[in-house]
């Protein structure tokens, strides 16, 4: 079915403005944000022409084809960096919903499915002064996208082709707003920390992030992750892109 203003009013229990082409989701969610939203409005779009990525990338999200959505929150500043957290485990809870196997995220918060990228997360804080205004959860998730003929056909993938069934976006977004609900009313909890940490696919493997190789060994409850470099040094990593380069870990 295709996305509209009427199938999501069926489903969506909460504020959403929903757009057929924007620029980027994450942009008018932030206007809407310091507008004063209520906390758990959304943005949804069906196609996102100038979407940012992490990393200052581009994100394209064609029509018909993927989820563009953004979603306003209102954390307290010692619990902004759970955001990603709760970003990347809604979208594994999604996709383990819909019977997808061998699920992993990879740091911090893209979620993989067979090693490939299915998702990618973009919280974005805005401030007032020294006020945390609110938090925008931008999130765009593969559902049926081609990627063949792509310079990243071979690490991206989608929804459809893992779960190997056609699905409803309106209904994917609304288990996903469900599970983002879920997981805002435990940011604060170790259980959040721990079902992240184990489902994360690269602690104990030899990764590169940024210049640095090392062995991923750990991370700690606001989200850094433990590096140990190859002079036994723990470094500490804020931010950057994991590449695993040795899966035995050796
Ligand atoms: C990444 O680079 O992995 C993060 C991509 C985040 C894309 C989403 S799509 C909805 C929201 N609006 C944006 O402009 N970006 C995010």
């Amino acid at each position: 079915m295709t996305l509209s203003t009427k199938t999501l009013d069926n489903q969506l229990n909460r504020p959403f403005r929903y757009y057929d082409s924007v620029d980027s989701t994450n942009d008018l969610a932030k206007t809407w944000l310091k507008d004063v939203a209520q906390a758990g409005s959304v943005i949804i779009a069906d196609e996102q022409v100038k979407g940012r990525g992490r990393k200052g990338r581009t994100w394209y999200t064609p029509p018909n084809v993927a989820i563009a959505m953004s979603v306003i929150l209102k954390p307290s500043p010692s619990d902004l960096s759970r955001i990603n957290i709760i970003g990347a485990l809604s979208v594994y809870d999604l996709a383990e919903h819909l019977g997808c196997q061998n699920i992993g995220i990879k740091w911090p918060n893209d979620v993989q499915i067979n090693g490939k990228k299915v998702s990618g997360i973009l919280p974005e804080v805005v401030w007032d002064g020294d006020q945390l205004t609110g938090v925008v959860l931008g999130m765009g998730i593969n559902v049926r996208n081609d990627f063949s003929n792509t310079e990243i056909a071979d690490k991206a993938t989608t929804l459809e082709i893992e779960a190997a069934k056609s699905l409803d976006r309106a209904e994917l977004i609304t288990y996903l707003l469900e599970r983002i609900d879920m997981w805002y009313d435990r940011i604060t909890t170790e259980a959040l920390f721990i079902t992240w940490k184990n489902r994360l696919n690269m602690l104990g493997k030899r990764i590169q992030v940024e210049e640095l190789e090392g062995l991923a060994v750990d991370v700690e409850p606001d989200g850094t992750l433990l590096v140990q470099d190859d002079f036994k040094q723990m470094q500490k990593i804020i931010a950057g892109d994991v590449f695993i380069i040795n899966e035995s870990g050796n």
